[in-house]
């Protein structure tokens, strides 16, 4: 796999070095990074920022979900906090950005206001959150702790987190009082390829997508390999591939911004010689439209009906519906570009972020996209280049200088 990720070297920038030293944590031998949440890779990252953090004088600590929270005290004691995060952890054989930038860029703020001695009015949150990548804590694990959007009473949730060592009772206690936020903004890279192929500088994001998950289950029959004839089968594997591959056509053929997925999938019992009696797949859709991804299910759902020698059942397993960024934030962010003269879009975010559990509890939010080199990312060759980093993270910072002094 060519390795796009930047040794860091001395003539980076602040930031791009802090970048690629928190963001190298977990690194694999073929370049990509694993930092799942709640892993000692991930706390090694933790340690690392907080130290940082502490040398900018914020007050700093891990809460009781494993999220990192720094603080730099306002002058007015009465204003709100504006918070700025994002996550932590990574996908396995991850990129060195996702998530990362959000936190290192927000370390790049509270820099910046010291370098220049100024002190905001509004108390300045940076949180870097842990489990936002998918797991069986369902994604955005940390910020939904702390905004208060996961019900974590959820019959079989507390023997999920028992195996991170957590608990119902730590995730409640992660709670915030989020009345106290006028708004969250969240830095990263855009994760797909539209600011690449355009050559475009940064997005202004506009909103995140819904992110609706499903659990399915193919049955069939085991059954000897060597002695049922094809035409006497029900192989729930091959059930599974044709349900697949008709939903991925009909995915297709509805909508042109509709994506799914298929990233995880089981077989039983799993031995070469056993025709597969029962198949269980994650079918993860998204869209910002809700009646688009209600139709999809419908789609599948009659598609699995005409499949032979196969009963599917389905189980929704997560729904995050799409949230819209505050228009005030987009209208602050797409000003703040146009005076440094700097080419920007407005786009939607195909990619879910722990903006959207702030989203969810109204909290207001902006979002900042610079690009993905080729568009990928959730792999080794994730790359975004040291020039994009400084400008999204510049045009961070004069964000939040507009929000401080104009409030909003
Ligand atoms: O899956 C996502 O969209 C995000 O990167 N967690
Ligand atoms: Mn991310
Ligand atoms: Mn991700």
């Amino acid at each position: 796999m060519e390795n796009l990720v930047e040794e860091v070297t001395a003539n980076m920038s602040r930031l791009n070095e802090l970048l690629q030293q928190a963001g190298n944590i977990g690194r694999n031998e073929d370049g990509s990074i694993t930092r799942l949440g709640f892993s000692e890779k991930y706390f090694q990252a933790l340690e690392f920022l907080k130290g940082r953090m502490q040398e900018l004088g914020m007050q700093v600590e891990t809460d009781p979900v494993g999220n990192l929270h720094g603080v730099l005290q306002g002058s007015d004691p009465e204003a709100k906090s504006i918070v700025i995060g994002s996550h932590m952890d990574t996908v396995m054989q991850g990129g060195v950005y996702d998530g990362m930038l959000g936190v290192t860029g927000a370390l790049e703020v509270a820099a910046r206001l010291k370098d220049e001695g100024r002190t905001l009015r509004h108390p300045l949150e940076i949180w870097g959150f842990n489990m936002e990548e998918s797991s069986i804590l369902g994604g955005t694990f940390g910020s939904r702790c702390v905004t208060g959007m996961l019900d974590p009473d959820i019959p079989g949730y507390a023997e999920k987190l028992a195996k991170f060592g957590c608990s119902p009772e730590k995730a409640k206690a992660a709670k915030r009082d989020i009345s106290k936020y006028e708004c969250y903004l969240e830095y990263h890279i855009e994760q797909g390829d539209k600011l690449d192929h355009t050559g475009l500088d940064v997005g202004v994001v506009s909103g995140i997508v819904s992110i609706i998950d499903y659990k399915v289950t193919a049955k069939g029959m085991s059954n000897h390999a060597g002695t049922t004839m094809m035409a006497n089968r029900k192989d729930a594997l091959v059930g599974m591939a044709k349900l697949i591959v008709a939903a991925e056509e009909r995915a297709k053929e509805l909508n042109d911004t509709l994506v799914f997925t298929v990233g995880k999938i089981s077989v039983s019992p799993g031995q070469e010689n056993v025709i597969p009696g029962q198949v269980v797949a994650n079918f993860e859709m998204r869209h910002m439209d809700k009646a688009v991804t209600d139709q999809f299910y419908a789609d599948i759902q009659a598609l699995a009906k005409e499949i032979p020698n196969c009963e599917f059942e389905f189980v929704n397993t997560s729904a995050k519906y799409s949230t819209p960024c505050d228009p005030r934030l987009i209208k602050l962010i797409d000003e703040v570009c146009t005076e440094k003269g700097i080419s920007h879009i407005i786009m939607p975010s195909g990619a879910g972020h722990d903006a959207n559990s702030m989203a969810h509890e109204g909290v207001p939010i902006g979002m900042i996209f610079v690009p993905s080199v080729k568009g990928i990312s959730h792999q080794g060759d994730e790359y975004t280049k040291p020039e994009h980093i400084d400008m999204g993270a510049d045009v961070l910072y004069h964000t939040v200088l507009k929000l401080d002094e104009n409030g909003f």
